[in-house]
């Protein structure tokens, strides 16, 4: 079993890859949590509520930043720590890479307070991998066409560019614990490559 994370813009296929990586390891036999953020847990769901709504009014940056912190601590402890003490594989859809790519890359807060908070909210707590579903903004944007776009969906291109460039300096700067993957590829061919990587760095049930 591992933890292992899915991250990249929205719209970039992170929900696709996840199922298809959950029913190859269900094949094998493996019991696997899919889990996300902001969620994951009844409280951090209705803090994803308040987080995504363009209802009423918005956050600001710090508290935008405080309300994914305070959800993904109970993330953490209800869930995934549960999860991996009973063996099982998490798949996450989002952790604390997000926090890094939109709120330091997209609203300019700085890096150093929000690794802390990370570090805070997650006791630590990292993934065996990170994986980045690298896609242009223009790509990410036409697959969310016809969707009804969430706060941050709607976002302008700029913030968009900055999150995603933030995210490959993230996996520039740690090589080791991210594999970037070209998101403009087939959902299928996707899915092959990744399991490779897997394979390639002893991730994948023996
Ligand atoms: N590799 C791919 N090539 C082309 N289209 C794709 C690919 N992967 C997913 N899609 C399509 O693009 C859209 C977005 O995919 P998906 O919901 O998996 O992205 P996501 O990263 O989970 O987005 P969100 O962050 O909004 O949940 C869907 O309509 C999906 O069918
Ligand atoms: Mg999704």
């Amino acid at each position: 079993m591992h933890f292992i994370v899915f991250e990249g813009l929205d719209g970039a296929g992170k929900s696709t890859l996840i199922e298809g990586l959950k029913r190859e390891l269900t094949t094998l036999g493996e019991s696997v949590v899919l889990t996300r953020e902001p969620g994951g847990t009844e409280l951090g769901e209705k803090i994803r509520e308040l987080l995504l709504t363009k209802d009423g009014e918005s956050p600001v940056a710090r508290a935008e930043l405080l309300l994914y912190e305070a959800a993904r601590a109970q993330h953490c402890d209800k869930v995934i720590e549960p999860a991996l003490a009973k063996k099982h594989w998490v798949i996450c859809d989002r952790f604390s890479a997000s926090s890094i790519a939109f709120q330091a890359g997209g609203r300019g807060l700085d890096r150093k307070t929000i690794d802390q908070l990370n570090s805070f909210a997650t006791q630590d707590l990292a993934p065996a991998l990170w994986v980045l579903l690298d896609l242009t903004t223009a790509e990410a944007m036409r697959r969310m066409q016809g969707r009804d776009l969430d706060r941050f969906e709607s976002e302008n291109k700029d913030f968009h560019e900055r999150v995603r460039q933030r995210y490959l300096d993230l996996a520039k700067e740690n090589q080791q614990s991210w594999l970037v993957l070209d998101a403009s590829r087939k959902p299928s061919e996707l899915m092959l490559e990744l399991m490779a990587k897997l394979k390639e760095r002893k991730l994948w049930p023996a």
